[in-house]
This record gives C-alpha cells, sequence and structure tokens, in this order.
C-alpha cells in the first residue's frame, strides 16, 4: 500500500476543508424543506465527528506489517479530515438553523458495529457508511438549491470518493491474503450488511429524500449501484493480483501452488 501517498493526499486536502469560504448567503428555502435537510445533516455532521479512537488502537496492532508502513499515520490524517467535515456540517446545520445532535439511534448502532470484530471489520462498517455518504451528498449537490449545501456537498462527495479509494487500497492489501472461498464469504457479508444500511438511512432519511424529490427505493438502487463500484474496482485487483502470482509461480522453478498456499496468512 503506497501510504506516503495518502498521508499527502490528506495533509494538501484537508487544509482545503479548514479554508473553504461559504457562500454568504441567508437560506430561503421551504420550510418543510430546511427542517427536513437540517435533521438530515445534523444526523450525517454526529456520524462524522468521532475522535477515531477505536480504529486508532486497531491500526496500532498492525503497524509493523511491511506493507502497510505508513498506514497508521495516513489513518491519524484520514479522521482529521473526517472531523474537518464535521466542522463543515456543523456549519450547514446552523445555516439552516437547525439543531446539532449529541445522539441519534443510527448512529449508536453504527459506532458500536464498528467495534465488534477486527480492523477489517471496522473498516467495512466505515466504508459502508462513506458508500451511502457518496450517494446522499452526491444528491444533495445535484438536488438542494441552496449555494451552501451545495457547497459543502460537492467538497464531502470529493473527499468521500478519496476515502472510498483509501480504504480500498487497505482492503486489497488484507483479502489478497485470503482464499478465494473466503474473498466470497466475505464479499457476501459485506453486500448483506450495505444493503440493510441502505435501506434504514433511506428509511431514515426519508423526509429529507422527498423533499428533494428523490424516493427512498431511488436512493437504495443508487447506493446498490456505487456497492457494485466499489466491489468490481476491488475485485478486478484481486483478480490481476492472482494471476501476477500465478504468472510468477508458473516461471519459478521447484515452486508449486499448493506452497503458495502455505504462505497465505488469514486476516487477523
Ligand atoms: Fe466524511
Ligand atoms: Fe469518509
Amino acid at each position: 500500500m503506497n501510504a506516503q501517498h495518502w498521508i499527502s493526499h490528506f495533509e494538501a486536502n484537508t487544509r482545503l476543508n479548514h479554508e473553504l469560504q461559504l457562500p454568504d448567503s441567508a437560506c430561503d428555502l421551504p420550510e418543510h424543506v430546511r427542517s427536513a435537510l437540517a435533521r438530515s445533516i445534523a444526523i450525517f455532521q454526529l456520524g462524522e465527528s468521532g475522535g477515531g479512537t477505536r480504529l486508532r488502537r486497531y491500526t496500532r496492532s498492525i503497524a509493523s506489517l511491511e506493507n502497510l508502513k505508513g498506514y497508521q499515520r495516513a489513518v491519524d490524517l484520514f479522521v482529521a479530515e473526517e472531523q474537518s467535515h464535521a466542522a463543515l456540517l456543523s456549519r450547514t446545520v446552523t445555516h439552516l438553523h437547525g439543531t446539532l445532535l449529541q445522539k441519534q439511534w443510527t448512529n449508536s448502532i453504527f459506532r458500536w458495529m464498528r467495534d465488534l470484530v477486527n480492523l477489517e471489520f471496522n473498516i467495512q462498517v466505515l466504508l459502508t457508511a462513506e458508500l451511502i455518504a457518496e450517494v446522499y451528498f452526491g444528491l444533495l449537490s445535484l438536488r438542494c438549491s441552496d449555494p451552501v449545501v451545495q457547497t459543502v456537498a460537492k467538497k464531502l462527495l470529493r473527499d468521500e470518493m478519496g476515502h472510498l479509494s483509501f480504504q480500498r487500497d487497505f482492503l486489497f492489501e488484507r483479502l489478497k491474503t485470503l482464499t478465494p472461498a473466503v474473498q466470497r464469504l466475505w464479499r457476501w457479508q459485506f453486500q448483506a450488511i450495505h444493503l440493510v444500511t441502505a435501506c434504514v438511512v433511506s428509511w431514515d432519511h426519508r423526509a429529507c429524500l422527498l423533499s428533494l424529490n428523490i424516493t427512498p427505493s431511488d436512493f437504495r438502487a443508487r447506493a446498490v449501484r456505487c456497492w457494485q463500484s466499489f466491489q468490481s474496482r476491488l475485485e478486478r485487483r484481486l483478480r490481476e493480483e492472482e494471476s501476477q502470482a500465478r504468472h510468477e509461480a508458473d516461471s519459478t522453478p521447484g515452486y508449486s501452488r499448493s506452497s503458495r498456499a502455505t504462505m497465505q496468512s488469514p486476516v487477523s
């Protein structure tokens, strides 16, 4: 994993969020749109505002792995970027005359789930939220006429797309050590958790979605397409890695496929 690339990326990009100028205009959205939007964005704001304590603790456990050198530093900067998103969303909620949240049930479930298994699962749950965020901020930037919401949504959409690449790089490093059968099992549970999350979010945010003329089922369909796009890119890389390893094995005298299998280590 090229952690240095991500360190440079986060260092430059997060600064832009701190310096982002928002349009100096009052909110003139219709009342039902404003209130639904304010509540919905406040939920995303709460989700972005974590300190990353558990994620950082997990990353310490794999800091010594050669292929993940620098990952710990990249994760620190990634968490800082998420906190800059929380700050931008907080300004957006204030602009919409909304109220920031301290607790919300979907956010509590999300935080509980992240700590259930291990680092890979923590990243997967985070990634699930980022795939949903990609759809959400993409729709806000297209469908909401408020210039402040549009500015923030466009920036967060770009950033979350970067985060998806960052998580894909990490998962690739971990999943390539698994057998194809275990990779398929992983894919199945990831797909199932993502689908359930998309259903819950589309239901919980239905007032906001409907105020922007988006039905919950349209939101879910878009979320499924984003998941498919992410997963097919990840699988393409895994297939390329597998065929390269096969090619190297075939051209190495005295090397057999079974000897490679014994070198594989399970994801911890
Ligand atoms: Fe974010
Ligand atoms: Fe993110």
